[in-house]
């Protein structure tokens, strides 16, 4: 159900909502500001629970104030700011952390002060209010299914509204949704979402928006000759697809970006099985494509004055008397043979035909996204995204983006002396080295099949899931990655 937004002109206290959410910068006391009229409606009360709680508006203190009927506002919710001057990434994670608390509170309708002086706060805030908001109940029934929801949320501010406020906050909701599209796509069990389902996905999402979609089933597959993509869906029931989404702007663009997203729906490992212990999580292993797929949704929101292509590899890797097996030889889309070592490592393999696609497209820019690799989550944590660049200010672009979007990705480095690892006696290069330096040499198998295109790959292979919400995102599904590739986009345009 989608929320119904609206910025208004107004003292947030005055407005009849379940909850409003009020930053509060630091060294605020019950003397002036925001505690003195609270103080001045629900009495003594105030200063004893901020005496108790020592609220002073350090970051990241909360106060909780029921207003028992002496304000239009039932419970009012106080976040502190610290010191330093909000930003946008700020005001995005106090309004999602408020919509957080307000939903887990039953509320049906909330209020959000917008902290003064931000420019862009209207859309960070309708961004986090939607983002926050997002739960995932498709496959609940009875008494599992929410009774309340977020219907009505103000955004407010002391000054006067402008056009540019409501149009933030219309393009921000836009922009929420468009994230929450990939996680209900990384959500969505395996069952229900196979390859065909996640191609269909992304021609609905085209649909809704004005994209150019085409897909490729087995058959054209096998005549544009990508081999990789079908070697890794032979032993599934399921074929694979793979799905070229078009955005165009209104005049002609000067550049052309690649999104490029491994789509495996569901990563049994192939004959080289996985433990069952945590395999469920596999589900996910789409997060690359649901994260391109959302994007291409926001991207016709925001309208950038460049064209920007989606590609996902969409396939199930499946044990099988028909699965690829260890020591196959696969041609590609690229031409190169690749030895199969480890059915296991089979994003790599569906990413090269996806990369190969990309590079005859000639872009400015092929980016990649991919749960590709364990070692990844090994070396960064499980919220924290690495990535790689041929081009040192590609990555420089890449690491502003993402800190101007608030999500926590590093850098990690193209070591050239791990290449040797990928020889093959029997091909032209294998597609596993040793166990060190997973993700590296995953990235170099990967940059086989870029050519000299400039080119970022990204491993989401920790933040894509989540095992407990955190900041923005919620448990399951995050939809990491998305804002930081939009904003590249709007960087480059
Ligand atoms: N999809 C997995 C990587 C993964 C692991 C994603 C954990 C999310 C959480 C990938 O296909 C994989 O299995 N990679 C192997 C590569 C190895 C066989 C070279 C890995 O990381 O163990
Ligand atoms: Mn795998
Ligand atoms: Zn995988």
């Amino acid at each position: 159900m989608s929320i119904k937004l609206s910025v208004v002109s107004q003292d947030p206290l005055r407005i009849d909502a379940d909850v409003a959410v009020i930053g509060v910068p630091e060294g605020a006391t019950t003397k002036e500001g925001i505690l003195a009229k609270l103080e001045e409606a629900l009495g003594p009360v105030v200063s004893r629970l901020v005496k108790r709680e020592d609220f002073t508006g350090k970051k990241d203190q909360t106060l909780d104030l029921q207003t028992n009927g002496a304000l239009p506002v039932h419970r009012v919710l106080l976040m502190g700011l610290g010191k330093a001057t909000i930003s946008d990434v700020e005001v995005r994670l106090l309004a999602a952390k408020g919509a957080r608390t307000a939903l887990g509170g039953k509320a049906e309708s909330l209020t959000i002060a917008l902290p003064e002086g931000v420019a862009h706060a209207a859309r960070a805030a309708a961004e986090g209010v939607v983002l926050g908001a997002y739960r995932f109940t498709s496959f609940l029934t009875g008494d599992r299914i929410p009774k309340t929801n977020l219907a009505r949320v103000t955004l407010t501010t002391t000054g006067r509204v402008s056009k540019a406020d409501r149009d933030g906050a219309a393009l921000g909701q836009k922009i929420g949704a468009s994230v929450c599209i990939a996680r209900d796509l990384i959500n969505t069990p395996p069952n229900e979402l196979y390859p065909e389902k996640l191609a269909k996905a992304a021609e609905d999402v085209a649909k809704a928006n004005g994209l150019e979609c085409k897909i490729f089933d087995k058959a054209q597959l096998t005549k544009r000759g990508m081999k990789l993509i079908l070697a890794v869906g032979q032993g599934s029931a399921r074929d694979p697809r793979l799905v070229h989404l078009t955005y165009k702007p209104a005049k002609p663009a000067k550049k052309k970006l690649v999104f490029v997203g491994k789509g495996l729906t569901f990563d049994s490992g192939g004959l080289c099985i996985k433990p069952a212990q945590g395999m469920e999580e596999m589900k996910g292993d789409m997060g690359g494509a649901a994260n391109v797929v959302a994007l291409m949704a926001a991207v016709a929101a925001t309208k950038p004055n460049v064209e920007v292509h989606g590609i996902i590899g969409c396939a199930e890797n499946m044990p099988d008397g028909n699965a690829y097996r260890p020591g196959d030889v696969f041609g590609s889309l690229d031409g190169k043979t690749v030895e199969i070592i480890n059915t296991d490592a089979e994003g790599r393999l569906v990413l090269a035909d996806c990369l190969a696609y990309a590079r005859a497209l000639e872009p400015d820019l092929i980016l990649d996204n991919a749960t590709l690799t364990g070692a990844c989550v090994v070396a960064l944590g499980p919220t924290v995204s690495g990535f790689f660049a041929n081009r040192e200010e590609l990555a420089e672009q890449f690491r502003t983006s993402a800190k101007a979007a608030g999500e926590s990705t590093w850098q990690l480095p193209l070591v050239e002396e791990l290449r040797e690892g990928l020889k093959s006696d029997w091909a032209d290069i294998k597609h596993t080295a040793d166990r060190w330096g997973g993700s590296i040499t995953a990235a170099l198998f990967l940059r086989e099949f870029v050519g000299d295109r400039p080119w970022i790959h990204v491993d989401i292979a920790g933040p894509s899931l989540a095992n407990k919400p955190y900041g923005i995102y919620p448990k399951g599904g995050t939809g990491h990655g998305v804002l930081t590739f939009l904003r590249l986009i709007e960087e480059l345009s």
